[in-house]
């Protein structure tokens, strides 16, 4: 059996990866990661496909100078926008994205027959991504969607357990919930799963599903299938790049990391 100590490359427009991130450690915990979030940029999920595209790009060219073996996408903006350009233009590097594992995934996880909401940022919803690929494999599916633009920004500014965000909740969502009762909602942005616990409390019976957990396991059957999993023996590293080393970013990782060690540091990407 191959060992191979290279890390996964994770990335995201900004902290919301570290949902994603936190997946991965729980489930592959010798694994090296360097994490990169593009936190002077935030939020892509208003920005043009182009804009996105040259990013994503910009990203992906920092994260192979650091050796990656494999590159998760810990944004489903990035994935519904430039999965496919990426895998065009890097045709040697393994990338997963977040949307096709949780789409993957669903026929284990929701009932048929069901109504399965979506929601995400700007792009992300009016690419359609999510929605044309549930069509496909679960036909029987209702999948109705719904922008929530400013989550990203309240939450990059540390306002996810503030009263300003219960607003926003109401304000996006309630007409949404009302009209279309869904029986599950899919968190189409890896910044949402730290407002979980208010989508809980706000809309009691509604199933809420995290794509973070599919991605984890689809990245885990790759490396086997790739054949490129780490030393089972070896303490993982994690090292930490940012755009823009804003407080919200540090206290983010310090939450996921607790005590454990890990590096932080600023990375300028030229446009
Ligand atoms: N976490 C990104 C996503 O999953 C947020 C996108 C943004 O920066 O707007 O879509």
């Amino acid at each position: 059996m191959n060992i191979d100590n290279r890390p996964i490359g994770v990335f995201d427009s900004g902290l919301g990866g570290l949902t994603s991130l936190k997946r991965i450690k729980a489930l592959l915990p010798n694994e090296n990661i360097i994490y990169f979030g593009d936190t002077a940029r935030t939020p892509y999920g208003s920005k043009s496909i182009d804009t996105i595209n040259r990013f994503s790009q910009q990203i992906t060219e920092f994260l192979l100078t650091r050796d990656v073996k494999m590159i998760a996408i810990a944004c489903n903006t990035v994935s519904a926008a430039s999965l496919e350009l990426l895998k065009q233009k890097y045709p040697e590097v393994p990338f997963i994205g977040i949307i096709d594992p949780m789409v993957a995934s669903l026929p284990d996880l929701i009932k048929d027959n069901s109504t399965v909401a979506v929601i995400g940022t700007e792009v992300t919803i009016k690419s359609k991504t999510y929605e044309k690929a549930i069509k496909q494999s679960l036909p029987k599916i209702k999948v109705i969607s719904q922008a929530c633009p400013l989550f990203v920004t309240l939450i990059e500014e540390g306002l996810h357990d503030s009263p300003v965000m219960d607003a926003l909740i109401h304000y996006y969502l309630d007409d949404f919930i009302t009209e279309n009762q869904p029986d599950y909602l899919i968190l189409g942005c890896t910044h949402y799963p730290l407002i979980k616990h208010k989508l809980a409390s706000i809309y009691p019976g509604i199933i809420l599903l995290d794509p973070a957990f599919s991605q984890a396991e689809k990245i885990e059957e790759l490396l086997i299938c790739l054949n490129l999993r780490a030393d089972s023996e070896q303490k993982a590293a994690y090292n930490f790049y940012a755009s823009d080393l804003s407080t919200t970013f540090r206290q983010m990782i310090g939450t996921i990391m607790l005590d454990e060690q890990y590096s932080l540091k600023f990375t300028e990407l030229k446009i």
